[in-house]
């Protein structure tokens, strides 16, 4: 046995960090180093593609510190919910590090297919292990308050239960490879607008029912080996330093034992961080371990906080594949994924609109292209969300392969229009994706020429948003000026030779439909739908493939009908200003509040009330080129049984929603050939007074 020195403990030959020894291991570090595993790496993974920083995985977004003397290693937390963000190349590398660009959240709650969602988790989950990441800082997981929210992309859905299960399976998709997952942001950062300071005021009844729900759901039936605490205040405290919401709600009332990390914040109060129950400082600064040293020494943290937050990080630690010494292959199977990632899309696209069958095309047509989507499609949104994908299938590349022939004059038009707005490389676009091109003015001699030509025209319609910044009403909720001239011209036109017109909706978030859509023949909401977002269209379009998505959030008629619209904050010059309620407070830095003054009238629990206006499409709407009777639900306790019946002439799957009256339960059909019937049954999540009981999986 080695003596203790000043100030350095000089460990006992051999001792090692194991699952079983924790708190023997905790009890040998010293208070830095302590302080030192409690507070990340800093950017230098994050920033390593643009540094050439030797770190395990460049482009990760942080890192743990290690310990070696104590056999505790770094362990790699990486973005994101569409898939994982690591630098694509590495200096002094000829291989290529790509992972599969899935179809973004909105898209994947879309499915109503929680089986689906586990698979893509699985997939994002293996990338993650075999390129050596630990915990995957996702699924976002917010609720949909407002659609100009700029990360609804990201995220599920209006209605917490079906955001909860969607997550849940995404959750229990990733840790099933053995590496973890981090539910954000957690909580109420439901805005862009001023993120770091803004202040979500929320009584605790419609937090506990609507925007927290959804993180209860998760947490009781998946376990998430972690959780993030978002930039945002809550009432007036900074979520992480929020006691009330990090202990005694996440770990006394839903029995949470994971970590609890922060989003990529700069310094806080790390004291306060740590003594609510924030276990882990990311990205970290040096400047945090030796504030946490100083408030220990003068008392102002009691060491015993510090080490409940220590412990937790050890807990992480021993459960990591870097731990485990896993052997990363640095090849996933990406032929495979991406596989996964086109059924995914193909489950998530709705069809809203589809007038005397315009839809499916026949086979041999010519078809139109219009829309810079058309040829460049929106895989995914910018900011963490965004993938260093291997590549985007194009709608028109796969339309020919599914026997529709593109119209090539109009074709050559926009690749020559595409090739004169090259996307402006550099690091940051390059980590955080780029904005989309704007569209092409398209001539009415043109619109002539390409009705003359091609059987029928499509309209690829696309949208653009990121973290750090809010939607705007103008040009991105409304459409464009030019777009509803394209619009109007080439229905005036097409329809002029009785030829029909198709919308695709190559969108993140909601846009406005209700002032257009009786112009368009059909209308196809393909959402920002991954890599395999062309070929997944294509065979909707088709008729490859039924269309069986349902919408996971509403589409009102007019913003303003939106109870939310009185309090979020853009203006109609659709600059982000600061929040609705907000007010130059005496505080730092501008700090501005959002009142959710709107309660439960969130989404359909408002469109659904007598009087409310009436919406342009609702909560679970979506169309199918067959049809299904469903039978009266059967109930019986908690569960209850519907039979659903292929009625029409070919193959799709049903989605049965129960609401009571807010949504209670959810499943989808396998596939079902024409006459064939399936009978579902489903389990009710019970009305607890005011609180849905969560199922409580075994073993978590
Ligand atoms: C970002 C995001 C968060 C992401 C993190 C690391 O600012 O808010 O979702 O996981 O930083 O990139």
């Amino acid at each position: 046995m080695l003596v203790m020195t000043a100030n350095v403990a000089v460990l006992a030959q051999g001792l090692t960090l194991r699952q079983d020894n924790i708190d023997e291991v905790l009890s040998e570090l010293t208070l830095k180093e302590k302080a030192e595993l409690v507070v990340g790496a800093g950017y230098k993974s994050m920033l390593a593609g643009m540094t050439g920083a030797k770190v395990a995985v460049p482009g990760a977004a942080g890192m743990t510190r290690a310990i070696p003397r104590l056999g505790i290693p770094a362990i790699v937390l990486s973005d994101g919910p569409a898939g994982v963000r690591i630098e694509p190349s590495r200096k002094g590398s000829t291989d290529s590090f790509y992972c599969t660009g899935f179809p973004i959240g909105s898209l994947l709650s879309s499915t109503w297919n929680t089986e689906i969602v586990e698979r893509v988790g699985a997939a994002i989950g293996n990338e993650a292990l075999e390129y050596g990441v630990d915990v995957l800082l996702a699924p976002g997981m917010n609720i949909h308050r407002n659609p100009l929210c700029g990360r609804n992309f990201e995220y599920y859905s209006e209605d917490p239960l079906l955001s909860g299960k969607i997550a849940a399976s995404y959750i229990r998709g990733v840790q099933s490879q053995g590496v973890g997952t981090s539910v954000k942001h957690f909580a109420a950062n439901n805005q862009e607008t001023n993120r770091f300071w803004n202040d979500s005021r929320v009584s605790e009844e419609v937090l506990r029912e609507i925007y927290l729900r959804n993180f209860e759901i998760a947490v009781r039936e998946a376990g998430p080996w972690t959780v993030m605490a978002s930039y945002n205040r809550l009432n007036g405290i900074h979520t992480q330093e929020d006691k009330w919401l990090l202990t005694d709600v996440l770990r006394n009332e839903w029995n949470y034992e994971g970590l609890v990390m922060t989003d990529w914040t700069g310094n806080r109060n790390t004291a306060a961080q740590i003594q609510a129950g924030c276990d882990l400082m990311e990205p970290g600064k040096r400047s945090q371990i030796r504030e946490l040293v100083r408030k220990v020494k003068k008392g102002e943290l009691a060491e015993a906080d510090l080490d409940i937050c220590v412990r937790r990080v050890l807990e992480l630690v021993v459960k990591t594949p870097v731990f485990k010494g896993y052997e990363r292959s640095l090849k996933p199977d990406l032929a495979a994924h991406a596989v996964v990632a086109r059924e995914a899309a193909e489950e998530g696209i709705v069809l809203l609109k589809n007038d005397q069958s315009a839809l499916p095309l026949a086979q041999g047509a010519v078809a139109a292209l219009f829309g810079v989507g058309s040829y460049q499609l929106l895989a995914g949104g910018t900011g963490s969300g965004h993938v260093h994908r291997p590549y985007v299938m194009q709608l028109d590349d796969a339309l020919a392969r599914e026997g529709i022939t593109v119209f090539a004059p109009l074709a050559a038009l926009y690749r020559q229009h595409i090739m004169a707005h090259p996307p402006k490389k550099s690091f940051l676009s390059g980590m955080l994706g780029s904005p989309a091109i704007p569209e092409m003015p398209v001539s009415y001699a043109t619109l002539e020429s390409a009705a003359t030509g091609a059987d029928m025209a499509v309209i690829t319609l696309s949208r653009q948003a990121g973290e750090g910044g809010d939607r705007h009403l103008d040009d991105d909720f409304l459409l464009s000026d030019p777009e509803i001239r394209l619009l109007t011209d080439a229905c005036e036109v097409f329809h002029s030779l009785g030829k029909k017109v198709i919308v695709v909706l190559n969108v993140g978030g909601v846009v406005e439909t209700a002032s257009w859509k009786q112009l368009p023949d059909a209308i196809v909401l393909g959402w920002q739908p991954g890599q395999e977002g062309g070929s997944a269209l294509a065979r909707i379009l088709s008729g490859s493939v039924c269309p069986s998505g349902k919408l996971p959030v509403t589409f009102p008629i007019d913003y303003f009908d939106l109870p939310s619209s009185a309090n979020f904050p853009f203006d109609y010059s659709g600059r982000n200003s600061m929040s609705a309620g907000s007010e130059k407070e005496n505080d730092v830095k501008n700090v501005g509040y959002t009142v959710y003054e709107e309660g439960f009238d969130v989404g359909y629990r408002y469109f659904s009330q007598p009087g409310a206006p009436a919406v342009s499409y609702p909560f679970g709407f979506g169309l199918s080129y067959t049809s299904f009777e469903v039978s009266e639900p059967v109930f019986s306790g908690d569960t209850v049984s519907i039979s659903v019946k292929n009625v029409g002439a070919v193959a799709g799957k049903e989605v049965v929603m129960i609401l009571d009256p807010v949504l209670r339960a959810f499943g989808k059909t396998r596939l079902l050939q024409p006459g064939e019937t399936e009978t579902l049954i489903l389990t009710l999540a019970e009305l607890d007074t005011t609180h849905f009981v969560i199922e409580q999986r075994p073993g978590i």
